[in-house]
């Protein structure tokens, strides 16, 4: 057996989620508890190449287990191994191995384990270190509950509750007028907010990235319900949909983010198309960073303090280089170097896609 951890550093790197203090937390106290001392990274890698580090106590981690964000902040740019540090005269970015410098930042602060709260981009940057022996835990960490390894990331379950709340909302509207309403929901390439939200809304379309879709069906599908009698559409709309033969909407791109693609915009061109082809008046709605904020539904604080307290539980017993996980309604882990960079898609044999299928959902499959 190594020597035992006496000193664990924690940071959270990538998008922020609902959940984080929660996990911050749980890790602080189980830790302290241990009599393992805690220092806090802030603003997740960028913190460990600035050497901008503090120690967190019972105080700090106090009354954080229902609020958003995370009190040690993030960054969705800090890759160690490849920072954009600035420009050369032709405008290209130029990039520097950090990595010398995290390694400094740790041992001035005898930190001799990581816990890495994050994505998949999160567990990219903290790959290098662990092939280079630097002992780390994983907490999975994302709305879109895209993280290859586990079945539930923590953050995911408050997301699709928002969305599910803004899909009801608009839902009376869309009635009331006799509309087709598109809401555009996060997820990135992963389409699990949209399927959960559009499934626990009884959305009539769903939209997912995993299934191009056909704009004529999206079409033919508002028509039908008018006939019908029902004189409204909601249609839970993914970001990244795209009607088959086409492309994922770009948004925006950030060439100095480790991730520099970022979606949007489809739902603001289906609307445009269904009230063109079939004369229903559409509008629609982009629910963005809303999703990503405020307090963590009851169900993510449990799980947030599970994953907290799994993680201690591998650093107690000395199980360096795993990603805490959720797989068949329990507790497990896998090795971070496996989950690094994998995005877990919705798969075609997903049971609720047969579920929503069962109650006449539509994916206007193309
Ligand atoms: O990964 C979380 C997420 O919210 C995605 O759903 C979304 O595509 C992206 O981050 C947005 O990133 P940013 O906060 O940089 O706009």
């Amino acid at each position: 057996m190594n020597r035992p951890t006496r000193r664990i550093g924690v940071l959270t790197g990538g998008g922020d989620c609902p959940g984080l203090n929660a996990v911050i937390r749980a890790v602080t106290k189980d830790a302290l508890n241990h009599g393992i001392e805690v220092m806090g990274i802030e603003d997740g890698f960028l913190g460990l190449i600035e050497d901008r580090v503090r120690p967190l106590t019972f105080d700090d981690v106090s009354n954080i287990l229902t609020v958003g964000g995370t009190i040690l902040g993030s960054s969705n740019k800090a890759d160690p191994s490849h920072m954009p540090v600035g420009r050369d005269k032709q405008g290209n970015i130029i990039y520097k191995d950090l990595s010398e410098a995290c390694l400094i930042t740790l041992e001035t602060h005898e930190i001799d384990t990581l816990v890495v709260i994050g994505g998949d981009g999160t567990m990219t940057c903290a790959a290098p270190f662990i092939e280079r022996g630097i002992r780390a835990v994983g907490i999975p960490k994302t709305i879109d509950n895209d993280l290859w390894g586990t079945d539930l990331t923590f953050g995911f379950t408050t997301a699709v509750e928002i969305a599910t709340e803004a899909l009801d909302r608009v839902h009376t509207t869309a009635a009331s007028h006799h509309r087709a309403m598109v809401v555009e929901v996060m997820g990135r390439n992963a389409g699990w907010i949209a399927l959960h939200a559009g499934v626990a809304s009884g959305s009539d379309i769903i939209l997912l990235p995993e299934i191009p879709f056909s704009i004529d069906a999206v079409c033919e599908h508002v028509e039908l319900r008018s006939t019908r009698g029902r004189r409204f559409t909601i249609i839970c709309c993914a970001e990244g949909a795209y009607p088959a033969g086409g492309e994922k909407i770009v948004e925006r791109t950030d060439p100095t983010s480790p991730d520099p693609i970022r979606l949007g915009g489809i739902a603001k061109w289906l609307s445009t198309q269904i009230e063109d082809r079939t004369g229903v008046e559409s509008r629609h709605v982009v629910l963005g960073h809303v999703q990503r904020g405020g307090t963590p539904c009851a169900f993510d604080r449990v799980l947030s303090t599970l994953f907290g307290d799994a993680a201690m539980d591998l650093i107690l017993n000395q199980r360096y280089s795993r990603l805490v996980a959720w797989q068949g309604g329990r507790i497990t882990d896998v090795p971070i170097l496996e989950a690094a960079g994998r995005q877990r898609l919705v798969p075609p044999d997903e049971p609720l896609i047969a579920a929503a299928r069962s109650v006449n959902t539509c994916f206007a499959e193309g």
